[in-house]
C-alpha cells in the first residue's frame, strides 16, 4: 500500500512507496522545500531532514549564484530564480514574477491510489494546484500541476513544467540516459554524463512527440548502475504533443530535472475562473538497476495507463481465442504499398488465414485519391474502383476465415487533391498568408479547432460504425509546421489543443465501441510515448523491420515500454533496412519479442515458408501471455521473460557476427527461480534453476559466425 502523511511539526509530507519515499516540506520562506527521493525513510525521520534544508546548504547555494535556487517542489518564475522554473506568467498588467505560497493540502484515497493535493497561491491572482499520485503496489509517483486563474483579468501562460524532480545531493557526476532516433531508428541510447553545473534538454517541438527522442530519462550516480543493480531514477512525460525535459545541474551543484509541455512557441491563455491542468510527469526510484527500472515501468504501465483489451462475444473466432492479449495481425502494406484491391486483398487473407493469423489489417490506399501518396487523405470512404461492392464482401470474408478485420486511417491529415480540402482549405494549419509546406504531399487539420475534432470523431465513428472493423490503425505521417490559427487570438494554444483532440478523440472511440482493438502510428515510432499508451493498446515503434536494427529498436522501446505493446512485423527484402535474406526464423524470433505480425506479400511465400511460418505463430500463441505479460530482464543478445505467475521463462536471443572463435558466454538467467528446475519445452532438457542462475544457460546455434536467434521456452517443474 501507498501512503502519504503530514506531519504537522514539520510541516512536512511523506510518501511511502512500493520500496522507496519521496518526501518535501513546508521552507521557512513559505515555499515548497524538496527533502528526499530515493530508498525508504522510517516515518519519523522527516523532521530530521527538514532542518537539514535550511541552513549550510542553501547558504552556500547563495552566496555562489547569487541566486535562490534551492530544492523547490515547483518552481515559479520570479525573484531571484535563475535555474530552469516549472512556471512562467504574464499578468494582464504586465507584471511576470511569481511568489508561489502553501496555502492548504489535502490528501485522499482513489481508484487504488493514494492522492495528495498541494494549493499553491500567488496572491489572488493565481492558484496552482500540485498533485501527487502513488498507486498502491508501485514505485511510480505521477505529478501534474493545475494551473487556475483566480484573478479579475486574463493570464498568459508562458512555460508550464508538470513537475520538477530533484536528485539527492551528489557531488560526483550523474549518467543521464536518454534516447535519440530518426525514422526507421526509433529509440537509440545514449548517454550523457552531468558532472559539472549546465543543462541537458531534450525534446520536441514538433506537436508530436517525433522520432527523434523519447520524453523518458534515467539517471544515476558515477554510471555505475548495471541492468540488475544499482539505484536508478527514472522519468517520464506523459504528452504525445511537443514536449520538454531539461536536465540541469545547478550552480549549487543539485540536480533536478523539469518537463513537460514545451515551452517553445508557447502561449496559453487563461480566462478568468479558467483552469487547465498540465500532463503527467511520472517518476521512479529503484533499487534494481537499469532493468528494475524497466520493469517497474511496464508493470505499473500495464496496471494503470494501457487500457484494457475487451473482445466481444459476437468477435471472429480468432480474436476471442487471442482473449485479453494482441492477436497476430497480417498488414498489407508492405505487400501491395497503395495497390490495394479487393482481389489481392482476399487473396493475401486467406494466406493469412493460412497460418494462423488472427486478424487481418488493410492500411493505407483503400480509399479514392490515393493511387500514391499523392492524394486522397481526407475522404475516408471506400474507393468504388477498388472495391466496386464496397468493403463489405472483404470484411465477410476476412470473417468467414476467423479473423477479425482492421483497417488504416490518418485522419488527422488531409491531402490537396481530396475533396475534404476542397470543401475545406481553411481547416489546415497556416500561417497567415503564406503557402503551408507539405510533407509526403500532406497537410496536417487543425484538430485545436473543435469543429475539425468533431469532424475528425464523427468521421471515425461513423466508419467503425458502418463496418464491422475490430482494428483501427490511426497513423499520422507528418508533423505539425505553419502553426497558425485564422481567427483565432491565441493560436499558440494549437500546441496543447491538438493533443488534447487527439486524446479526446481517441477516447471517444474507444468508449463508442469498446471491443476495437487501437493502434498507435506515426510514420513507425513518431508518436510513442506514455501519453498515447493510454489511450491506444498499440504502438509502431518502428517501420524497420531489419531484425539486427529492430533488436536495438526493441531493445530501446522496453527502456520505458512493455515490449509487448510494440505491433513488430516479419517482412520480405529487400525491403526498408532489410537489405539480405536473413532466415525466417530470425526475421520471426525478432517479431516475436513484440506484439506479432507479419507484412510480407504471403502470394509470394513458398508452401515450406508458410508451414514454418504457421509453426512460429503457433509458437507465438503459446509464449504471447509470458512476451505481453511477463517481467522482462535484458541480457544484450537475449531477453529473459519470466511469466507473470512465474510457472515459465521464455528467452529470445538475436545476434551478430563475431569475430573467430569468440563464441558466445552462457546467459545468466536472473529471473529464474534458483530452487526450481526448468524443463525445456522441445528438447525435454531439463536444468536447475541456480546453475540458470550462476552458470547460465548456452543458446542453441550461439557458437557459430553470422547473426543468429534462438527462442526457448522453459517450463518450471513442480
Ligand atoms: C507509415 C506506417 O508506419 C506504415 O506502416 C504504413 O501504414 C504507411 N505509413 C502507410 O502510408
Amino acid at each position: 500500500m501507498s501512503t502519504i502523511s503530514y506531519d504537522e511539526s514539520s510541516r512536512s509530507w511523506l510518501i511511502g512507496l512500493a520500496s522507496s519515499s519521496y518526501a518535501f516540506c513546508v521552507s521557512d520562506e513559505g515555499s515548497l522545500r524538496h527533502l528526499h527521493w530515493g530508498a525508504p525513510l522510517g516515518s519519523g525521520t522527516v523532521a530530521a531532514l527538514t532542518r537539514d534544508c535550511e541552513g549550510p546548504a542553501l547558504q552556500r547555494t547563495r552566496d555562489l549564484a547569487w541566486s535562490k535556487d534551492a530544492p523547490d517542489e515547483y518552481v515559479g518564475w520570479g525573484g531571484m530564480r535563475y535555474d530552469e522554473p516549472t512556471l512562467k506568467v504574464t499578468y494582464a498588467d504586465g507584471d511576470r514574477g511569481l511568489d508561489l505560497s502553501v496555502a492548504g493540502h489535502r490528501i485522499a484515497e482513489e481508484d487504488g491510489a493514494a492522492l495528495l493535493e498541494i494549493d499553491l497561491v500567488d496572491g489572488d491572482r493565481l492558484a496552482v494546484t500540485l498533485h501527487y499520485r502513488a498507486a498502491h503496489g508501485f514505485d511510480v509517483l505521477e505529478r501534474w500541476a493545475t494551473i487556475r486563474n483566480t484573478g479579475v483579468e486574463e493570464v498568459d501562460v508562458r512555460l508550464a513544467a508538470s513537475a520538477s524532480w530533484w536528485l539527492p545531493a551528489y557531488d560526483g557526476p550523474w549518467r543521464l540516459r536518454y534516447e535519440h532516433g530518426g525514422w526507421g531508428m526509433e529509440h537509440r541510447l545514449g548517454d550523457v554524463m552531468l558532472a559539472t553545473p549546465g543543462k541537458f534538454t531534450l525534446e520536441s517541438r514538433r506537436g508530436m512527440t517525433g522520432h527523434q527522442h523519447t520524453p523518458w530519462f534515467t539517471l544515476d550516480r558515477d554510471g555505475a548502475a548495471t541492468e540488475e543493480t544499482g539505484e536508478v531514477w527514472s522519468g517520464q512525460v506523459a504528452w504525445s504533443g511537443s514536449w520538454k525535459i531539461v536536465a540541469e545541474r545547478t550552480a549549487a551543484d543539485r540536480m533536478h530535472v523539469a518537463g513537460g509541455w514545451n515551452d517553445f512557441d508557447l502561449s496559453y491563455r487563461l480566462a478568468v475562473g479558467q483552469e487547465t491542468a498540465l500532463p503527467v510527469f511520472a517518476g521512479l526510484h529503484t533499487a534494481d538497476g537499469l532493468g528494475g527500472a524497466s520493469r517497474a515501468w511496464h508493470d505499473w504501465t500495464r496496471a494503470r495507463v494501457l487500457p484494457s483489451i475487451e473482445v466481444s462475444e459476437s468477435a471472429p473466432p480468432r480474436l476471442r481465442d487471442a482473449g485479453p492479449w494482441r492477436p497476430v495481425l497480417y498488414n498489407s502494406w508492405e505487400a501491395t504499398a497503395f495497390d490495394v484491391t479487393e482481389e489481392g486483398q482476399r487473396a493475401l487473407a486467406e494466406r493469412a488465414a493460412g497460418i494462423g493469423v488472427e486478424l487481418f489489417v488493410v492500411d493505407d490506399g483503400w480509399f479514392p485519391g490515393r493511387p500514391s501518396a499523392t492524394g486522397g487523405l481526407g475522404d475516408w470512404r471506400p474507393d468504388p474502383q477498388k472495391f466496386p461492392n464496397g468493403l463489405e464482401p472483404l470484411i465477410d470474408r476476412v470473417h468467414e476465415l476467423g479473423m477479425g478485420f482492421g483497417l488504416w486511417v490518418e485522419p488527422e491529415m488531409v491531402s490537396r487533391d481530396s475533396d475534404l480540402f476542397r470543401a475545406h482549405p481553411d481547416w489546415a494549419y497556416r500561417m497567415g498568408g503564406r503557402e503551408p509546406v507539405e510533407r509526403r504531399h500532406q497537410l496536417m487539420l487543425n484538430l485545436a479547432r473543435p469543429d475539425v475534432a468533431d469532424w475528425v470523431l464523427e468521421t471515425v465513428d461513423g466508419l467503425l460504425a458502418r463496418y464491422d472493423i475490430s482494428f483501427l490503425k490511426w497513423d499520422a505521417n507528418r508533423n505539425i509546421a505553419d502553426a497558425g490559427w485564422a481567427g483565432s487570438d491565441n493560436p499558440e494554444r494549437l500546441w496543447v489543443e491538438h493533443t488534447r483532440s487527439l486524446y479526446r478523440i481517441l477516447d471517444a472511440l474507444r468508449a463508442a465501441h469498446p471491443s476495437v482493438l487501437i493502434e498507435g502510428c506515426a510514420g513507425g515510432g513518431a508518436r510513442v510515448d506514455l501519453g498515447i499508451l493510454g489511450h491506444v493498446h498499440q504502438v509502431s515503434s518502428s517501420d524497420n523491420t531489419e531484425p539486427s536494427m529492430r533488436w536495438d529498436i526493441h531493445d530501446g522501446y522496453s527502456q520505458a515500454f512493455p515490449p509487448g505493446t510494440t505491433g513488430t512485423w516479419v517482412s520480405d527484402w529487400p525491403h526498408y533496412g532489410l537489405e539480405r535474406p536473413l532466415p525466417l526464423a530470425q526475421r520471426f524470433h525478432v517479431a516475436m519479442a513484440g506484439a506479432l505480425g507479419v507484412g510480407g506479400d504471403l502470394t509470394r511465400w513458398s508452401e515450406e515458408d508458410l508451414a514454418e511460418a504457421a509453426a512460429h505463430i503457433e509458437r507465438y500463441k503459446e509464449i504471447r501471455p509470458v512476451v505481453q505479460g511477463g517481467r522482462m530482464h535484458r541480457h544484450g543478445e537475449a531477453w529473459e521473460l519470466v511469466a507473470a505467475d512465474d510457472s515459465e521463462v521464455v528467452v529470445i536471443a538475436f545476434w551478430r557476427d563475431r569475430p573467430i572463435g569468440n563464441h558466445r558466454p552462457p546467459v545468466r538467467l536472473t529471473g529464474v527461480d534458483a530452487t526450481a528446475r526448468y524443463r525445456d519445452d522441445t528438447s525435454g532438457t531439463s536444468y536447475d534453476g541456480s546453475l540458470l542462475r550462476e552458470v547460465g544457460l548456452t543458446l542453441p546455434g550461439a557458437d557459430g559466425f553470422g547473426f543468429g536467434s534462438a527462442l526457448l521456452r522453459l517450463i518450471k517443474e513442480d
